[in-house]
C-alpha cells in the first residue's frame, strides 16, 4: 500500500510517517511546505513533493506521480488564535485545500482511500450536559478554525454521497507531544521551562487560562488511530478521537513544573486568553473503541515529560 501524507514535515505527519514506515506495510509520499526538521531523519526513506496544494494543478499532478492508496489529509492552519486575526485565510486555506483534495482524487483515482481530518473545535460551545461529546453533538462552531473545519468535514460528506469516494472522517480532540509548535499549551508551557532552566529567561511563567479542561491524547496513539482508520473504518463515517478523560491546563503547568527543579512565579498573560472558552471537554470515544479497538497507551504524564525533554534538547541547540 502506498500513502501520501499532505503535510509530512508537521507535527502529526512526522510521527505518522514514522508509524507507516515503521509497520512495514506502506510507502510513504508526502507533501511539504515549509522547514523538513521534523522529517531530516527520515528523508531517504520517503518520496517528497514541496508543494502549494491551495492548487488543483498542482495537486492533480502530484496524484497523477505518486499514485497513491490512501491520502491522509493533514496539511491545515492548526491555530485557533492565528484564525481569529485573519479568519479569511484560514477558512479559504483550509477548505480549498480539502476541496482540491477531494476533486483531485475523484478525478485522477476515485478508488484511493482519504483520511479527512476534522476537529473537536467543530463542536464549539457544549454544556456541561453535553459532555461527553459524541459524534451526534451539533455543532456550535466558536471560531472561524472550527468553522473550517465543519467545512472539510461536510465536503469529505458530500464526495463520498455524491461521488462514493472513500472518504474516513475523523475529529481529533487536543494532541500532545514531542515537536509540537510553539502557540499550542504543551510547547509553550514547556519551553518557558526549559529557558528558564538554563538561564534564558527570568523564572516568571506567562501563560493563559489555566481553568480550561481538555481531552488530550498522544500525538503517537493518533496517528495510530488515523493508520487503523483508513484501512479499517467505515466510509462516509465520522470518529472522534480522544482519551476520554479530561485534564485542567492547571495540571499541564503542575505536572511540567513537577518536572524540573526550578521554581516561577506564574503571571497571567492577557494576550493568551480566548474570547471564548468552554469550560470542559472530554471526549465520547465509544465508535472508534468498538469499531476499531483503538485506544490511547500513553500517559498524558509520559507525554509531558517527553514534551519537556524535547523542548530542553531544542533549547540547548539554541544555545
Ligand atoms: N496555546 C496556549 N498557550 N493555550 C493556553 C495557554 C498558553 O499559554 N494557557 C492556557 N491555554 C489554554 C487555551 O486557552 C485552551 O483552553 C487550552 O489551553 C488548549 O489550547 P491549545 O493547546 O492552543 O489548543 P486548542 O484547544 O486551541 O486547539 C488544538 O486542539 C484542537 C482539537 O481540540 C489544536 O490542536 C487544534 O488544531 C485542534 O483542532
Amino acid at each position: 500500500m502506498k500513502a501520501l501524507i499532505t503535510g509530512i514535515s508537521g507535527f502529526v505527519g512526522s510521527y505518522l510517517a514514522e508509524y507507516l514506515l515503521d509497520s512495514g506495510e506502506w510507502e510513504v509520499a508526502g507533501t511539504v511546505y515549509g522547514p523538513y526538521d521534523n522529517i531530516a531523519d527520515q528523508c531517504d526513506r520517503l518520496e517528497l513533493y514541496p508543494a502549494e496544494l491551495s492548487r488543483l494543478d498542482v495537486v492533480t499532478f502530484i496524484l497523477e506521480r505518486a499514485q497513491p492508496d490512501a491520502i491522509f489529509h493533514l496539511a491545515a492552519q492548526p491555530l485557533v488564535s492565528a484564525s481569529r486575526r485573519d479568519p479569511w485565510g484560514t477558512i479559504e486555506t483550509n477548505v480549498r485545500m480539502q476541496l482540491n483534495i477531494l476533486e483531485g482524487v475523484a478525478r485522477v483515482n476515485p478508488v484511493c482511500r482519504v483520511l479527512a481530518v476534522g476537529s473537536s473545535e467543530q463542536y464549539g460551545l457544549v454544556m456541561e450536559r453535553d459532555l461527553p461529546i459524541s459524534e451526534d453533538t451539533p455543532f456550535r462552531p466558536l471560531s472561524p478554525y472550527a468553522v473550517s473545519k465543519v467545512g472539510q468535514d461536510l465536503l469529505a460528506l458530500q464526495y463520498y454521497l455524491t461521488h462514493g469516494l472513500h472518504v474516513v472522517r475523523v475529529r481529533p480532540f487536543n494532541h500532545i507531544g514531542p515537536r509540537q509548535r510553539l502557540g499550542f499549551v504543551a510547547p509553550d508551557f514547556a519551553s518557558q521551562i526549559a529557558a528558564i532552566e538554563r538561564g534564558l529567561r527570568e523564572p516568571v511563567m506567562e501563560v493563559g487560562n489555566l481553568e480550561a479542561e481538555r481531552d488530550f491524547s498522544d500525538v503517537r496513539d493518533v496517528v495510530r488511530a488515523y493508520a487503523t482508520l483508513i484501512t479499517s473504518g467505515t466510509a462516509g463515517q465520522v470518529y472522534n478521537i480522544g482519551s476520554g478523560e479530561s485534564h485542567a491546563v492547571q495540571e499541564i503547568l503542575d505536572i511540567l513544573l513537577s518536572m524540573s527543579q526550578v521554581s516561577v512565579a506564574v503571571r497571567q498573560d492577557p494576550a493568551r486568553m480566548r474570547p471564548s472558552e468552554v469550560p470542559r471537554i472530554v471526549c465520547d470515544c465509544t465508535r472508534i473503541r468498538e469499531e476499531i479497538g483503538w485506544q490511547t497507551t500513553i500517559s498524558f504524564k509520559d507525554s509531558l515529560r517527553d514534551v519537556l525533554d524535547y523542548w530542553r534538547d531544542e533549547i540547548r541547540k539554541d544555545a
